[in-house]
């Protein structure tokens, strides 16, 4: 359903238009990418599983499961979260098979393969790539920023709560607005910005491979930065592939930067941060929010955020696991369970919940592929979300010239995506143009800026995993 009246956000709605779903028209407005059109239109299952055929639908929405794939215009295994709609454009369910030969119109063009030279290819256009592109081009080098979605911006673009920290992390302002920010930053340095473009492949000597709307475009760059974010974890619970169940960060997509609701009425899955305030803010939006639940005996999130879920009566039960979702095309109820110490369920304490929606907010993995694929050094932080590339201190990994910053070096959150970001683009700036007292000067400023950020109860998490990356990094020669 679209929001109408939402207590901070518009939606601007300019343009109507039309697509069409297996043929039948779909109201859609452009700006809207087409999982969002056909949710609004109360389409949520998009596809099939190729074996069994269970319905599939939107997960993560921000390109990084494929559990939205479609045939779009006739091209199969379209990303359909990441696409925006086009008047007339035609979508299909992918089932059966994976493509339909009738209408299956040939792989991208490789014959002639442009190659275009950067000073500094940055991949991904989140806060992290954007503050990086931004810092370098101060110093004089020309960034190219390469996004896979046809918005810029990464997660910031559906985050309405105000940021903490400081002036210079843009303490007080909203998630969404600092986009805005970054974004409008960028067009006023005239920094070069491919959306709707995909790094798919890292070679020697620099070499990204892209695939730039439906054409294979080569980048050869002198410095490159993998800011490619992460992706949301899942947990194993029967039927966790309904349609319906949605990464909390989907939930968030729908509603803050289409604004459509995921359901009626949602169980939460995780009392960290990202739980407690897509809870929150799926009341703003008049969804009703049956409890949030939490496997650890204790809530995750900081007070503030956890604080304004209770006050408006939702429960919070901790040390509670989902153990199965009810349905057959939609989720209609689902189950949960106490768990003991060791997290093993407590035979006869299950409880039913009436839902048409489930939120996973159990974690993030920062999204390495493109540095596994080049050979670049990892190794396994849990405290970090996982498998992370050691760097040294200027965010440079084990290829030489290859930088990496915001969640794909440890999962934090925007504030120090943006900080690390800028260490990364300075440190891009100074390899190519070799530097100045100023450029160092600000290095340092920001580094400072952002130990004093992990500073304090809450960092320690990021501290010990910190530690235990540079001690790897040390090992690696990389200090
Ligand atoms: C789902 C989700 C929800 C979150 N919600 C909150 C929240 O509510 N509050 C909060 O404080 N923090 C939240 N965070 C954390 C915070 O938003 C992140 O720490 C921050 O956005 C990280 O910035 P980043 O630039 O590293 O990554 P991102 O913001 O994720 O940006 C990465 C960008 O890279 C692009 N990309 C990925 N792969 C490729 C490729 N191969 N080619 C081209 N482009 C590519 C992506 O499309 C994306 O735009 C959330 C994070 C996630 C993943
Ligand atoms: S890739 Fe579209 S939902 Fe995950």
């Amino acid at each position: 359903m679209r929001i109408d009246k939402h207590p901070i956000l518009e939606f601007a709605r300019e343009k109507k238009i039309t697509i069409y779903y297996e043929g039948q028209p779909v109201t859609a407005y452009e700006g809207e990418s087409i999982t969002a059109a056909l949710h609004a239109a109360g389409i949520t299952t998009l596809s099939e599983s190729f074996r069994f055929h269970r319905p599939r639908g939107l997960y993560c929405a921000i390109g990084k499961c494929a559990s939205c794939i479609m045939e779009v215009d006739g091209v199969p295994n379209m990303r359909t979260c990441i696409i925006p709609v086009k008047e007339g454009m035609r979508v299909k369910p992918q089932s059966k098979s994976v493509v339909s030969p009738e209408s299956f119109t040939g792989y991208p063009e490789f014959k002639e393969t442009p190659t275009v030279e950067t000073d500094f290819a940055v991949v991904g256009g989140g806060p992290a790539g954007l503050s990086a592109a931004l810092y370098a081009a101060r110093y004089g080098i020309k960034p190219l920023i390469i996004e896979e979605n046809f918005l810029l911006g990464g997660q910031l673009i559906k985050q309405t709560h105000k940021f903490f920290g400081s002036r210079s992390h843009y303490a007080g302002v909203r998630g969404i607005d600092i986009a805005g920010i970054l974004i409008k930053d960028a067009r006023k340095k005239e920094i070069e910005t491919w959306t709707s473009s995909s790094v798919i492949g890292y070679y020697p000597g620099n070499i990204l491979g892209v695939e730039r709307q439906g054409k294979y475009v080569r980048v050869k760059a002198k410095t490159i930065l993998i800011a490619t974010g992460a992706s949301e974890k899942m947990v194993p619970f029967i039927g966790n592939d309904l349609p319906g169940v949605y990464g909390a960060g989907a939930i968030q997509t729908l509603m803050n930067v289409y604004g459509i609701t995921p359901g009626k009425k949602v169980l939460m899955v995780g009392a960290g941060n990202i739980g407690a305030i897509v809870a929150y803010q799926l009341l703003q939006a008049g969804v009703e929010v049956a409890a949030v639940i939490e496997g650890l005996p204790r809530i995750g999130a900081y007070l503030v955020h956890s604080a304004k879920i209770k006050r408006l009566g939702v429960p919070i039960y901790t040390s509670h696991t989902i153990s199965r979702v009810f349905g057959s095309s939609r989720v209609e109820g689902a189950e949960v369970v106490e768990v003991d110490k060791q997290w093993q369920p407590i035979a006869g304490t299950e409880k039913k919940f009436d839902c048409d929606t489930v939120g996973l907010a159990v974690g993030l993995s920062p999204s390495i592929e493109i540095l596994s694929q080049a050979g670049a050094r990892q190794t396994y932080i849990p405290e970090l979300g996982g498998y992370i590339n050691p760097h040294n201190e200027n965010m440079e990994t084990s290829l030489p010239g290859v930088f990496i910053a915001g969640d794909i070096s440890g999962i934090e959150e925007a504030s120090s995506a943006m900080m690390e970001g800028r260490i990364a683009g300075l440190s891009a700036a100074e390899k190519v143009s070799g530097g100045s007292p100023e450029l160092i000067e600000e290095r340092e400023k920001n580094r400072l800026e952002l130990k004093e950020l992990r500073e304090g109860p809450f960092g320690e998490k990021i501290r010990i995993g910190n530690q235990k990356l540079e001690e790897e990094a040390r090992k690696n020669g990389l200090q």
